[in-house]
């Protein structure tokens, strides 16, 4: 049987399947930045909808050995492209290759962009249109050791895109990415959380989210794979009722957070507002080193301010250091995500790294301060 390939960042790739594991999904496989699983439509809702983690849900639309660029044009205009596309439709390519004869992702992408116009001027005499920013069609390209995968992208934009976002603050992290972190760190329903440097509001929504079994989903609209020809309107309205049917209520004061910019705190009220959590979660505006939440938390996840996006002062330092003496206890789980391995070792407590990766091209490490 064919396999999505369902995406994610580097280092998360077995957190995201036993996440697709909990979801019911059988025949899983691990690989590098993601994880493979049966090509079905249902998967395709589920994950789309329900991951929290995964970035890209891939549908394979062909694979063949690919020696060189003349193979990879002939393959590509191969496919039946009009069951995908047409004239009146835009598309967009993203590659990932690495491969002796076609080292330039760019280029690759080109040969089959121009595949799929000349396949459509054959047939009509005219061609789709190239759309980067929002595409109706997004495909995906990678080769790898000599042989080529032609994806459909189900997901369209990233699913990290949750669609409650309005705008991004200073050094905003990635929804999934935060939501991964979260599962990592072990929340969930009935698990006290706070984030003291809670920016736009990432953190708190998704620990909201994974609390109320939200799907992942839930706020937004749209979805690659609504272009697709084997979607069925009914039949995915029909899983997202029954998805929906599984959210709970979030209990008050359960999850509460603050930032001490006006503007950002500005902006995760808004955040908050625009979801059904408003109210419910606890928001302050207060600098970290006064900040009393009104429930003493079992978790705390946060990232203070970087060193190269924000200017790290000492206070920062001094702060949360006195915010975990004053507010956690010996049983409060803190874990701190920074550029920062001084920032980590500055805190009373010792920092045992968790896990290294990339935010937003920067390298950064999530420590965990072991129990006093
Ligand atoms: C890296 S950002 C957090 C981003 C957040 N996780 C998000 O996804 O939007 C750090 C935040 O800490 C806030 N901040 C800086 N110094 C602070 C302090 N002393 N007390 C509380 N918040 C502070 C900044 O305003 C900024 O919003």
């Amino acid at each position: 049987m064919e396999e999505l390939f369902i995406s994610c960042p580097h280092h998360f790739e077995e957190l995201l399947y036993t996440e697709l594991k909990n979801l019911g999904i059988p025949k899983l496989r691990l690989g590098f930045c993601g994880v493979f699983a049966p090509a079905d439509m249902i998967n395709v809702y589920l994950i789309n909808y329900c991951s929290r983690i995964a970035t890209r849900v891939l549908w394979p639309l062909t694979r063949f050995g690919c020696p060189d660029k003349e193979a990879l044009y002939t393959m590509a205009k191969r496919i039946g492209w009009a069951k995908y596309l047409s004239i009146d439709k835009t598309f967009a390519i993203d590659a990932n290759v690495s491969h002796h004869n076609l080292t330039n992702s760019l280029f690759a992408a080109l040969v089959v962009k121009d595949a799929i116009c000349d396949y459509f001027r054959d047939k009509t005499g005219e061609r789709p249109s190239i759309d980067i920013q929002n595409p109706d069609v997004q495909l995906n390209l990678f080769i790898q050791k000599g042989q080529a995968t032609l994806y459909i992208d189900t997901s369209g934009a990233p699913l990290h895109k949750r669609g409650w976002r309005l705008e991004n603050t200073e050094a905003t992290i990635h929804e999934s990415l935060a939501a991964a972190l979260l599962i990592g760190a072990g929340f969930k329903n009935g698990v006290t959380f706070c984030d003291p440097f809670c920016g736009s509001g990432t953190f708190l929504v998704e620990a909201a989210m994974i609390a109320t079994n939200t799907p992942a989903g839930f706020f937004r609209k749209s979805w690659g794979f609504m272009q697709m020809p084997f979607y069925r309107e009914e039949e995915w309205l029909k899983f997202k009722e029954t998805a929906d049917s599984k959210i709970i209520p979030l209990e008050k004061g359960m999850i509460c957070g603050s930032d001490k910019d006006i503007e950002t705190f500005k902006t995760c009220y808004r955040h908050l507002k625009g979801t059904s959590f408003r109210g419910l979660i606890e928001l302050e505006n207060q600098d970290v080193a006064t900040y009393h939440p009104p429930t003493k938390p079992k978790l705390v996840l946060c990232n203070p301010p970087y060193g190269k996006r924000l200017e790290l002062n000492k206070s920062v330092s001094l702060g949360l250091t006195a915010f975990i003496e004053r507010e956690c206890t010996e049983d409060t789980h803190i874990f701190v995500l920074t550029s920062e391995p001084a920032l980590a070792d500055s805190l009373g407590r010792e920092a045992k790294e968790e896990i290294a990766f990339k935010n937003g091209g920067m390298s950064v490490s999530l420590y965990y301060l072991e129990k006093p």
